[in-house]
């Protein structure tokens, strides 16, 4: 008698060995450089090399959702000075192009080619004092919080879009976090396939794309 596998089964583990690819890509990644520790910032340098990533796709509109973004508006420069447009949300903006926006109940509001995910971490200090702001949110909240901008993700993005997802491998509260592999899990199972890994220190960006399954 065959041996039968269920859909969830069959999805288990097509998400279990992408979670090996990716330790192992991760392992193999470029290092990027960097100036430092960014705290609650990005390494602009991921920024940069997924701008240029971006203008260099032919199948994927130039359009970026940059859904956490920096409240100052640092890092709108690099899509704009490579021809690439950018909506750039924060639940607590300083900067008349970043819009007031909680991008776990909000998308971009049209289609895009790309969108950055660089969430606040699980456990880290207080971002703003906003309404939304998932810095501030329990566990639970928080990740039922990134659930939803997943979700939102995979409505706005174009079908052969691409997503760059920041996170890393921490500690808090006396425990390891990988939110690396959350991201890579979460978007393996909605049918998302890995395309480049780059590391700094601690953070790792890890782009993705939309494919179809007929
Ligand atoms: C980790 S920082 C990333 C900043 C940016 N990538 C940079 O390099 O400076 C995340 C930002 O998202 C904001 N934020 C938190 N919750 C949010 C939400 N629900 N919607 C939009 N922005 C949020 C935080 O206040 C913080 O400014």
């Amino acid at each position: 008698m065959g041996i039968r596998f269920s859909a969830k089964g069959c999805l288990e583990i097509r998400v279990k060995n992408i979670l090996g690819d990716y330790n192992v890509m991760l392992l193999h990644s470029p290092m990027l450089n960097q100036d430092g520790e960014y705290g609650g910032m990005s390494n602009p340098v991921i920024y940069d090399k997924f701008a240029t990533f971006m203008k260099f796709q032919t199948e994927a509109p130039k359009i970026v959702w940059d859904a956490f973004a920096n409240r100052f508006g640092d890092c709108i420069e690099f899509f704009i000075n490579r021809g690439i447009e950018v909506i750039s949300h924060n639940i607590d903006p300083e900067h008349p192009s970043v819009l007031k926006r909680n991008s776990t109940i909000c998308g971009p509001g049209k289609k895009v080619g790309g969108v950055i995910i660089h969430p606040p971490y699980f456990g880290s200090s207080p971002q703003s004092n906003k309404e939304g702001e998932l810095s501030l949110c329990p566990e639970v909240g928080y990740f039922i919080g990134l659930s939803n901008h997943v979700g939102l993700v995979v409505d706005s993005l174009d079908e052969k879009g691409y997503v760059c997802a920041v996170g890393r491998h921490y500690r808090t509260k006396g425990r390891a976090i990988r939110l690396d592999e959350w991201f890579v899990g979460k978007f393996s199972g909605l049918n998302f396939k890995l395309v480049e890994v780059w590391r700094s220190t601690p953070d790792v960006a890890i782009v993705m794309q939309k494919f179809h399954v007929w």
